[in-house]
């Protein structure tokens, strides 16, 4: 028996990085897996590698695709266990160099989507008396950072609207738990793409990126398998860190003995 057998969980951002090993690790523990992606072609590729999963195209931040994406799943699968929102995007820049458009595009995907998948996912599980949401947020929420203006803006909404849909639910007994994860670095796309930008820009910090700790996709995964099953049950509105000491220590935390 898996640890989420017969949970039916729709995850965004599911075609890449954290998303997909949470796919993978979901659908190994005998969940059903959809997985919601702007990026159509590779969400279609990565839900054919995993038994059990199946693609829909959502572009999180507009809330009509995710009204019409919520209510297909709860008509086919006639419920909605988990709501993983790991859609996200960066762009580099301190306030000082942040444009009206960076600001925009990175709160659409982070604010807007995880506002609407949130509302969304709360108003089908609500009836059921149960489910579990699980906002992909940040240690740049707890940390800031010079170069993350906006992106670390966008995950401090996200874990105070994730601590708000939690209160909300306990104190209405709607049965709905509501909790961030707030990785470090971890080996994605998404943080290659910001070593390149580092390495073309600045080659000493890139330098610096070569020798501290990095995560492994499965490490979050791991942790939103234990968020989305029975096992966490009493875990509602809680910031959960996988960053391996990086947001208490002071300096960089080195590079770890390959596993
Ligand atoms: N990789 C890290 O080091 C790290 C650390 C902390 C937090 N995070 C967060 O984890 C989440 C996943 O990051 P990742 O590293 O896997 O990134 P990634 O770039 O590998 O994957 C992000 C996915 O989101 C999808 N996406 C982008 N815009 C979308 C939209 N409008 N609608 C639907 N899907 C959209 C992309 O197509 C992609 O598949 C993000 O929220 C990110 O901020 C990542």
């Amino acid at each position: 028996m898996g640890r989420v057998a017969n949970k039916v969980a729709l995850i965004t951002g599911g075609a890449s990085g954290l998303g997909l090993a949470s796919a993978h690790r979901l659908a190994e523990e005998g969940a059903t897996v959809i997985i919601a992606d702007i990026n159509q072609e590779q969400g279609e590729a990565a839900a054919s590698q995993i038994s059990g999963a199946r693609f829909e195209l959502l572009d999180v931040s507009r809330e009509a695709n995710w009204i019409a994406l919520v209510d297909k799943v709860v008509a086919e699968h006639g419920r909605l266990d988990v709501l993983l929102n790991s859609a996200g995007i960066v762009r580099l820049a301190s306030i000082e160099d942040t444009t009206e458009e960076m600001w925009r595009l990175v709160h659409a995907v982070g604010t807007d989507g995880t506002f609407f998948g949130c509302k969304h996912a709360l108003r089908v599980m609500k009836p059921a008396g149960r489910g579990s949401i699980i906002n992909m947020c940040s240690t740049a929420s707890i940390q800031g950072g010079p170069q993350i203006f906006s992106y670390a803006a966008s995950k401090s909404a996200i874990r105070g609207m994730t601590k708000s849909v939690a209160v909300l639910s306990a104190q209405s007994g709607y049965g709905v738990r509501c909790n961030s994860i707030h990785p470090g670095n971890m080996r994605t796309p998404m943080l290659e793409g910001v070593a390149a930008t580092v390495r073309e820009n600045d080659p000493d910090a890139a330098q610096a990126m070569e020798n501290i700790w990095v995560g492994e996709p499965v490490d979050v995964a791991n942790m939103v398998l234990f968020l989305a099953s029975d096992e966490s049950s009493a875990v509602n509105g809680a910031a959960l860190v996988v960053d391996n000491t990086t947001t208490i220590t002071e300096g960089a935390v080195p590079k770890a003995v390959p596993r």
